[in-house]
C-alpha cells in the first residue's frame, strides 16, 4: 500500500491543503494528513486539537483519508508507513526554495524518504492559513478561503480572541 503524508500547521486547514490532499488521494492508496508543529510560528490561532477537529470535518468524505498528530521530527513519523512519501504544494518559487532545503534534513534524517511537489490550483495561489487567519481577525468573508464545514469554527474563534 503505498501512502502519501500531507504535513503541515493547518493554522487553519485551507482549501488549497484540501485540493492538494484531494489530489494525493486520488493518485495514493492512502493519505495520511500530518499536524505538525513548525517551531517558526510561535503563536498559532488554533491548538493542536482544533486544528485536528477542523481537518476532522473536512477530510470526512475521504475514505482513504485520515489525520494524524506529530509533534517530532517528520522524517522520523513517516518510518511508521512504510514506503511512504511526502506531499508538497507549491505555490510559487519561493515555497520551493524552502521545501528544497526541507527535503534535504528530512532525506539527512531519513534518506529513503522522498518528498513529491504538487503545484497550487490556480485558484488557490494566493491563499495561505496567514491570509485566512487575517481575514477572521477582521471579520472578512471566509468562505472560498476555507471549506464551508469550518466558516462557522473559525468565525467564532476570531471572535472569542477578539473579546
Ligand atoms: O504548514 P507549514 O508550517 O509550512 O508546515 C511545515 C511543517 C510543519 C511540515 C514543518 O515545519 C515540519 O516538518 N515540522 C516538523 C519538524 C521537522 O521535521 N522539521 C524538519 C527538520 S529540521
Amino acid at each position: 500500500m503505498r501512502t502519501a503524508i500531507c504535513p503541515g500547521s493547518f493554522d487553519p486547514i485551507t482549501l488549497g491543503h484540501l485540493n492538494i490532499i484531494e489530489r494525493a488521494a486520488q493518485i495514493f492508496d492512502r493519505v495520511v494528513v500530518c499536524v505538525a508543529a513548525n517551531t517558526a510560528k510561535t503563536a498559532p490561532m488554533f491548538t493542536v486539537e482544533e486544528k485536528v477537529e477542523m481537518v476532522r470535518r473536512v477530510i470526512a468524505p475521504y475514505p482513504n483519508v485520515t489525520v494524524e498528530v506529530n509533534s517530532g521530527l517528520l522524517a522520523e513519523f513517516a518510518r511508521r508507513y512504510e514506503g511512504s512519501v511526502l506531499i508538497k504544494g507549491l505555490r510559487a518559487a519561493s515555497d520551493f526554495d524552502y521545501e528544497f532545503q526541507m527535503d534535504l534534513i528530512n532525506k539527512r534524517i531519513n534518506p529513503e524518504l522522498e518528498t513529491m511537489f504538487l503545484t497550487a490550483d490556480q485558484r488557490y495561489t494566493f491563499l495561505s492559513s496567514s491570509i485566512v487567519r487575517e481575514m477572521a481577525h477582521y471579520g472578512g468573508e471566509l468562505s472560498g478561503l476555507v471549506p464551508e464545514e469550518i466558516v462557522a469554527f473559525i468565525e467564532e474563534k476570531a471572535k472569542t480572541r477578539r473579546g
